[in-house]
């Protein structure tokens, strides 16, 4: 159990559009990527999550998909694909990608041929209604966009059920056909050289919603089969879900073989009340509150990702005391449970807050995985639509469209962010590579030293006692070692005393300026910290 490469990770997230453009069409693509790998490895992340980079009418981001055995044109090919896998391991990244089966493309041939006969071998590939269910209006995913989960499709004479958009047509995943074609699926990318998959709107693959299928059984069983095909295929890949649930039903996703990993949503939730409230309370209930789970399995530690900041699982005095803080304008929240703002410009840019909302979420359990533009500090553009809010393209230096691409800047997938306290004359890597105290050099730091200490991956946690209202004190054992974190979630400095009773005699030996304190004497140790200021030791 001690090479579990995912629980020593350190994941970096990317969208390939937006990220670099080599053919100056204004759309990222692998050839640019590829280019980057030094500056991802660089930073000492050790795997790459691909967002969606198949062809696809980029609807939903890409989360639309016609075709599951392919790059989007746009972006390369699959000889690229492979160039850009091999490279990635010759700088020691590995590469996981998104399955996104819960649904398709309408565009996608399956849905094709089905809605336009009803003996379509591919007929069963989706869930369809004579009528419209009474309950079509409940459920939806994205309130205020999205009214309905079952839509009437005219050719089909018949409604379909979608989750999300009405152009996401669900998959049947009571068909044994669809399960086949998506371990073929898996297989397909495997044998290309990924080390797994993260599993786009997990719950929602195996739920049975307008399914007719007396013989199917617990659809929980669907997600082991996943698992052991995976495992077949390539022992060491791995399944990361996206499945945002309440903590009790997560437990069953990790229990027996299913998953080794899933976004900690609840963790995330809590943290962001945490922050708004400058409360460790909230954090120390979110990190209790998940289910403990098999020590082969990990959870993902994230602050923003892609999508919005989803609140749903707060109450909802909680929640409106995180819009209070983070959201006060109703342009920066969305469908009325998220925020659709970057991490710094929610922070106000303020350097320490940030750097200590990294380094909590870097020093919590879990393997974290950071956005692209997040090392940087990037900001967000409200001006753009729902969630494409948080999807600009990575700034990497002052040159023209943040040298992205070459190319015009109405022809750019996506404006980058040009004006304000977040643009990319402000905002870039190549300015923040030359300032040593940069957030960009700061991260790389900051990731050494977690690398460096496997208790931050394999640690069990505790809570240690600071007396201190708005500090949060944990500490992480695995093995001889033990590490102690604290970090003052205030704007204001405090001085602390910590329950280190255990440690009488030991010394504190500060991970990042590797400082050593006066051993350890009284019950209580002191400790000053600046305004949002932290600290991690190790009790030598
Ligand atoms: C996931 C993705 C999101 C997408 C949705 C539908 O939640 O993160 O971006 O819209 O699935 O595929
Ligand atoms: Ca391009």
């Amino acid at each position: 159990m001690r090479d579990l490469w995912y629980k020593d990770a350190v994941i970096y997230c990317l969208d390939v559009d937006r990220f670099q453009d080599f053919n100056g069409d204004g759309i990222g693509d692998f050839h640019g990527l590829k280019d980057r790998l030094t500056y991802i490895s660089g930073l000492g992340f050790t795997c790459v999550w691909l967002l969606p980079f198949y062809p696809s009418p980029n609807r939903d981001n890409g989360y639309d998909v016609t075709d599951y055995y392919s790059v989007h044109p746009q972006l390369g090919t699959l000889g690229d694909f492979v160039e850009f896998i091999n490279l990635a391991r010759e700088r020691g990244l590995r590469v996981i990608v998104d399955l996104v089966v819960n649904h398709t493309s309408r565009d996608h041939p399956w849905f094709q041929s089905a809605r336009s006969d009803p003996g379509s071998p591919f007929r069963d590939f989706y869930v369809w209604s004579k009528t419209k269910p009474e309950d079509a209006h409940e459920g939806v995913i994205f309130p205020g966009v999205q009214d309905t989960i079952w839509t009437y499709d005219r050719k089909a004479g018949e409604y379909y059920l979608h989750r999300f958009y009405p152009h996401q047509p669900d998959l049947n995943v009571a068909n044994p056909k669809v399960r086949e074609e998506i371990e073929r699926i898996m297989g397909f990318w495997l044998a290309l050289g990924v080390s797994g998959f993260r599993v786009d709107a997990a719950p929602f693959v195996i739920e049975l919603k307008g399914v007719e299928a007396e013989n199917v059984r617990d659809p929980l069983e669907f997600l082991a089969d996943f698992r052991a095909f995976l495992q077949w295929r390539r022992g060491d890949a791995i399944l990361l879900a996206e499945a945002n649930l309440p903590p009790a039903e997560m437990a069953d996703y990790f229990a027996a073989d299913k998953l080794q990993m899933g976004f900690n949503f609840i963790l995330n939730q809590h943290l962001f009340l945490a922050f708004a409230r400058q409360e460790a309370a909230p954090l120390i209930e979110g990190l209790l509150t998940p289910p403990p789970m098999p020590e082969t399995s990990q959870w993902a530690t994230f602050l923003r990702n892609h999508d919005e900041l989803d609140l749903g699982r707060l109450s909802e005095s909680q929640r409106q005391d995180a819009f209070a803080a983070f959201a006060p304008e109703p342009r920066m929240q969305l469908y009325g449970r998220g925020i659709r703002r970057r991490l710094a410009p929610m922070l106000d840019g303020n350097q320490r807050r940030l750097r200590m909302a990294y380094a909590l979420m870097l020093s919590l359990p879990g393997t974290p995985v950071i956005n692209y533009g997040e090392e940087i500090g990037m900001g967000d553009d409200l001006s753009l639509k729902e969630r494409d809010a948080v999807r600009t393209p990575m700034q990497w230096s002052a040159d023209d469209n943040a040298g992205f691409s070459t190319a015009r800047p109405r022809h750019l997938i996506s404006p980058v962010v040009s004006r304000g306290d977040f643009g990319y004359r402000d905002v870039n890597v190549s300015a923040q590579r030359k300032e040593p105290n940069s957030l960009l050099n700061w991260m790389e730091r900051a990731i050494r030293v977690r690398k460096e200490n496997r208790e931050f991956g394999w640690g069990k946690v505790d809570i240690v006692e600071t007396g201190d209202p708005a500090v949060f004190g944990h500490c992480l054992r695995y093995q001889d070692g033990t590490i102690i974190a604290v970090h003052n979630l205030a704007d204001r400095a405090v001085r602390v005393k910590l329950d280190v009773s255990e440690y009488q005699g030991r010394r504190l030996v500060d991970l990042i300026d590797h400082s050593e304190r006066e051993p350890v004497r009284e019950q209580r140790h002191e400790i000053e910290l600046d305004a949002y200021g932290f600290h991690w030791f190790r009790v030598s």
